[in-house]
């Protein structure tokens, strides 16, 4: 498509499902927007198959983006991606997963990709409700611009995957990208002191309050931080990792270690 995109091009913008007669086009299009290459089946699965969900926007009668998702049981999440949710969500908890987000290029900044995104949203609030509540994808760690995308709609990056995709023989990484919805959290989360000092670890008890875990250092019950700042008793002050489960069931934290006493004699 070479015709120059009018900036009001969105408002000409159509969505409908995808079906069988586009599989050629869906082909194509995805060669332009992914260094994958798929087999034949999975373009006849996302064509076909009710259990995804595969909505193209269309301009002029003309498929300029799509959208990809499979809405799935909590169960059906990929292995390496098995901690997205805390394990204390049913096991009918739903999530859904985009396998596929693209915009034709001359139409990307036009507003479309999020409108694919948004309508993939709606979908998941009629057909799922709130019994999904994570929606989550892979992206290259090289693909600035989705990163970017996802980002600015609230996906938080959850994992880094090395070697995760095979690109004409060339292992490449991956990052899991996750968007809680619907009260759905991770186990782990992510505190951010707000300090970009180094604080100590009184300080730290002060502030934190949560389960144990064998991962990070462990400090007194229920504080976990990265490891100290290398040559200093003082950790970093910015990433604080509270285990939420056991947070909920955490007794208040023991008292702060007394300062140890410098004895001048
Ligand atoms: C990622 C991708 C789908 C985004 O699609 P898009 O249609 O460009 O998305 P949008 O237009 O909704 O948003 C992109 C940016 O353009 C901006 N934008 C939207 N309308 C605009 C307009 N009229 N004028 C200027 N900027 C505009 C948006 O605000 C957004 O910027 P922000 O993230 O800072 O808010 C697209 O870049 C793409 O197809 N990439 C290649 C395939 C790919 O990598 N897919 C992801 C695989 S995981």
């Amino acid at each position: 498509m070479t015709e120059v995109v009018p900036s009001s091009a969105l408002s000409e913008v159509s969505l409908r499902l995808l079906c069988h007669d586009d599989i050629d086009t869906v082909k194509h299009l995805c060669g332009d927007w992914f260094p994958i290459e798929y087999p034949d089946s999975w373009y006849r699965d996302i064509t076909s198959n009710k259990k995804f969900f595969s909505l193209a926007a269309t301009y002029r009668g003309a498929i300029v983006g799509m959208i990809v998702a499979e809405i799935k049981n909590r169960t059906k999440i990929h292995k390496e991606d098995g901690d997205i949710l805390a394990s204390s969500f049913s096991v009918d908890t739903q999530v859904a997963y985009i396998l596929s987000l693209g915009v034709v290029k001359e139409f990307r900044k036009h507003g479309i990709g999020s409108l694919l995104l948004e309508s993939l949203k709606d979908h998941i609030s009629t057909t799922a409700q709130d019994h999904c509540k994570a929606i989550y994808l892979h992206v290259l760690t090289t693909n600035n611009t989705a990163i970017n995308f996802y980002e600015n709609r609230d996906f938080r990056q959850h994992h880094y995957l090395p070697y995760y995709y095979s690109i004409r023989g060339v292992l490449k990484d991956g990052f899991t990208y996750v968007l809680y919805i619907n009260g759905g959290h991770p186990p782990w989360t992510i505190l951010l002191v707000a300090t970009c000092r180094p604080i100590s670890l009184p300080q730290l008890q002060a502030r934190c309050y949560a389960g144990s875990g064998a991962e990070c250092a462990l400090l007194p019950p229920g504080v976990l931080v990265l490891p100290p700042c290398p040559g200093t008793t003082q950790w970093p002050g910015r990433h604080v990792y509270i285990h939420w489960e056991r947070a909920l069931q955490a007794s208040p934290l023991p008292p702060a270690p007394s300062a140890p006493s410098h004895k001048m004699d």
